[in-house]
């Protein structure tokens, strides 16, 4: 079975071990209740890693107070047996108390300004500073050389390429396409929460990004165009009720409204179905 540690000094002596013997260290952190996309990453790290280090840490400060925190999928046994298959050689797995000794409010935190109250930062203001502080902390508990993240939280991946860049933390960010159900689903931890026709209905996000990408790759230079597409998709769904669809800068994540040679555009949609909401996006230019 693959090694699990859950303390810091554990954690530290495993990847000096690595290191004393000359690999690669890389490191893919997630909340567990992994799924093919998890696996993904931990794939594309080994490809490139001769030490693969997975985080499961259901990580309390990037929850808001009215958020899923308590019910977040728990599946231990079935997360060890992914990392194992897809090539890990440790899980890290702490609990909020080593993680946060002074308690999670207490606690100094790094905020990566901007970036992080926009979008999925303007319906959830503390969110990315919680994903910002715990990466940051997971990231000097694991040294490691490469960090993998998922394209499928493209604000997320931007803004932890932030404060790498800003931090100057001695580490390569590596972003790894999104892996999708047969029907275009993004997978999600989220996605167990739908039921079946929410499921059903959940396939819209990626049917509008894909009309919208559609109508970019057609010569559609007015994105405000793309976006009232993207709207429109989403509203058509019965079940679905849309947070945003955005047409934006797919560097800055300025709100776009006409594209223009040599600038990247990025769709990105939020929308619920019932309780459970679902993000995705999708590079419209190129
Ligand atoms: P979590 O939602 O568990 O996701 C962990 C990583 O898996 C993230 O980088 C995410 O983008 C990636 N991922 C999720 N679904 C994916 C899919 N369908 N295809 C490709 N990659 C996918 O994101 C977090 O956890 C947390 O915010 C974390 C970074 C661990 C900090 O707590």
């Amino acid at each position: 079975m693959i090694p699990v540690v859950s303390d810091v000094g554990a954690v530290r002596g495993a990847v000096a071990a690595a290191r004393a013997d000359g690999k690669v260290v890389g490191f893919v952190p997630t909340m567990g209740a992994l799924h093919q996309g998890h696996a993904r990453l931990v794939e594309a790290c080994r490809a490139e890693s001769g030490f693969v280090v997975v985080s499961i840490f259901v990580n309390p400060t990037q929850f808001g107070p009215t958020e899923d925190y308590g019910r977040y999928p728990r599946t231990p046994e079935a997360d060890l047996e992914c990392c194992e298959r897809a090539g890990a050689d440790l899980v890290f797995s702490p609990t909020p108390e080593t993680m946060y000794p002074r308690g999670a409010d207490r606690s100094t935190f790094v905020e990566v300004p901007g970036l992080s109250h926009v979008l999925e930062g303007a319906v959830r203001p503390t969110h990315f500073r919680g994903v910002t502080t715990v990466v940051l902390k997971l990231f000097a508990l694991t040294q490691p050389d490469l960090a993998f993240f998922g394209a499928k939280d493209y604000q997320q991946q931007l803004i932890i390429r932030h404060m790498v860049a800003d931090l100057n933390l001695p580490l390569r960010v590596k972003t790894v396409p999104t892996v999708r159900e047969p029907d275009g689903l993004a997978m999600s931890s989220r996605n167990r929460y739908l039921d079946a026709e929410q499921r059903a209905a959940a396939a819209v996000l990626h049917r509008a990004l894909g009309r919208a990408r559609a109508l970019v790759q057609g010569g559609e230079r007015d994105a405000t165009r793309v976006q009232l597409e993207l709207t429109r998709t989403i509203e058509s769904e019965n079940l679905a009720r849309l947070d945003y669809a955005a047409v934006a800068d797919a560097e800055t994540l300025e709100p776009l409204t006409e594209f223009q040679d040599g600038r990247a555009a990025v769709g990105l949609l939020a929308v619920r179905f019932g309780d459970t909401r679902l993000i995705d996006n999708a590079t419209l230019t190129g």
